[in-house]
């Protein structure tokens, strides 16, 4: 059982020590090449295989999982589904930098820029099957609607990592064809990392949806963060390149809101996608104008109460669930926790 009121950043850290033994049992099976690739890039090694302790991420989908079944009991049978999430997780990433042509990540040069695409393609590959695996062959008795809800969630991110690209060339992306995007890209995985904890932990349809809808809410409103973050974030904190997703001409929620609401700056900054379109070679000052448009727009506004009403809407789903108090509480934090980050 949680100490009453743990915080979310202790939870999260006390969840890390529940499930990385594990994890790194797992990826221990992969083939000792791709291993050392993957175990770079979970901060856990240098690209030689010298063992170092690097930046590892928030740990955010194992915490969640670990936390509701915490929350309806036991947080143990729910291990496999953490492993499995956080490996969901990182092969998303991997891949995801190679998309975007990111070279940093979590303060270190990603996958691709160390070795390159076909070597980031590969350890992507592996730590997804790995997933799988894992969930389908040590998660007990729940195994099967386990697996089946992570293929099902990974599905949906991976048409959400499509439309991102795809909506990289278009200018007339609306704002609820931008929303299923995110949902999908990240709310896909939230909304798994919280009912997987459900269905783990044995509860009752009623409780496995109600944690669902919590994490896919929580996740529109993580990811409309990482879109404030990826503008006026700092590099410094984040681990990963400002204005990238400005420079390759994504259209967040953010800024398709920003078009189609922002009056005059909207009309400009519509301009502004049209004349520095997907992956031109774009000046700084010219990023500084088009974030000074989305914010003239309103868009920053807009984006930070969005996140925030997306926070409640998660939150609602909680109620009534029969969660154990004291784990309720360290959601709710958690949950604040998403909107409140800088990293
Ligand atoms: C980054 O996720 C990818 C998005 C869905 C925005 P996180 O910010 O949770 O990544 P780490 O694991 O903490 O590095
Ligand atoms: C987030 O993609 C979703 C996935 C990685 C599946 P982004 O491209 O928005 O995330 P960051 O900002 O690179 O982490
Ligand atoms: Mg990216
Ligand atoms: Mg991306």
């Amino acid at each position: 059982m949680t100490s009453p009121r743990t915080n979310a950043l202790d939870w999260l850290t006390h969840a890390r020590s529940l499930f990385e033994p594990a994890m790194r049992a797992a990826v221990g099976r992969l083939d000792p090449f791709l291993g050392r690739v993957s175990s770079y890039h979970l901060g856990w090694c240098e690209p030689d295989g010298t063992p170092v302790t690097s930046p590892a991420g928030k740990a955010l989908r194992p915490g969640l999982t670990l936390l509701v079944a915490e929350a309806l009991g036991d947080h143990r049978p729910a291990v496999p589904g953490a492993v499995a999430v956080e490996l969901v997780h990182n092969f998303s990433l991997v891949h995801d930098d190679i998309i975007d042509r990111d070279r940093e990540r979590r303060h270190r040069p990603t996958v691709w820029s160390v070795w390159d695409d076909t070597t980031a393609i590969l350890a992507g590959d592996a730590m997804l099957s790995l997933a799988h695996e894992v969930l389908a062959d040590e998660g007990g008795p729940y195994a099967d609607p386990a697996s089946l809800a992570l293929a099902r969630a990974t599905r949906e991110v991976i048409r959400g990592q499509a439309r991102d690209v795809e909506f990289e060339r278009r200018d007339d992306v609306t704002l609820a064809e931008c929303l299923a995007m995110e949902a999908d890209k990240t709310g896909a995985l939230l909304a798994v990392s919280a009912s997987l904890g459900a269905i783990l932990a044995g509860a009752p349809r009623h409780v496995v949806d109600g944690c669902h809808t919590f994490g896919a809410e929580l996740g529109l409103a993580f990811q409309i963060v990482d879109d404030l973050l990826g503008i006026w974030g700092s590099p410094q904190v984040t681990g990963k390149p400002v204005f990238a997703d400005l420079a390759a001409g994504k259209k967040t929620l953010l800024v398709v809101w920003s078009i189609e609401n922002g009056g005059d700056a909207g009309a400009d900054l519509a301009a502004w996608f049209a004349t520095h379109g997907s992956r031109t070679v774009v000046e700084p000052q010219e990023l500084e104008r088009a974030a000074d448009l989305i914010e003239k727009a309103g868009g920053r506004e807009w984006a930070t109460a969005a996140a925030d009403s997306h926070v409640a809407t998660a939150l609602a789903a909680l109620d009534g669930l029969g969660l154990d108090e004291a784990a309720h509480h360290t959601l709710i934090d958690l949950a604040h926790f998403v909107t409140e980050r800088k990293l």
